[in-house]
């Protein structure tokens, strides 16, 4: 069925200029863009947007990193759109991830920064959408 999930190029992905051959892809795949925007974390939506990862080893460098520099945010919509995103994504170390994809293709390590985040289910995606969009901001067409 249709599906909307949420996107987030991030700093590092905003920084080293890897914002047009990102939404390249998933217009290429074609996905629908339904939200668009770009927005500077600060630390209260860092920590809400990450919060199933609060108490890890690395949730302090995480938030560091996703409020270094503003991050574009997306609402993607087509069939089954959040494991197809998640399949153009590639897995979360991108020293791991397959050719192809864009973990895989454009990033080196983890320690490097990921440079996109992706919803991992219906629940986490409406979740996220709600966070970073208003109802007006999200376009159906
Ligand atoms: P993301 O898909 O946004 O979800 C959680 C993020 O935490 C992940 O991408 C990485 O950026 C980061 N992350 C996950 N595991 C580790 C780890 N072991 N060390 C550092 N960062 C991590």
């Amino acid at each position: 069925s249709i599906e909307q999930t949420l996107v987030l190029i991030k700093p590092d992905g905003v920084s080293d200029g890897k914002i047009g051959q990102v939404i390249k892809r998933f217009e290429d795949k074609g996905l629908q863009l339904q939200g668009m925007k770009m927005i500077w974390l600060d630390e209260a939506l860092a920590t809400k947007h990450y919060q199933q990862h609060q108490g890890k080893k690395f949730f302090e460098r995480l938030i560091s990193y996703i409020t270094a520099a503003p991050v574009v945010a997306l609402v993607l919509a087509g069939e089954s759109a959040i494991k197809v995103v998640r399949n153009l994504v590639g897995t979360t170390n991108p020293a791991k991830a397959k050719p192809g994809t864009i973990r895989g293709d454009l990033a080196i390590s983890l320690e490097h920064g990921n440079i996109i985040h992706a919803s991992d289910s219906r629940e986490t995606a409406a979740k996220e959408i709600e966070l970073f969009f208003a109802s007006e901001e999200i376009f159906t067409y």
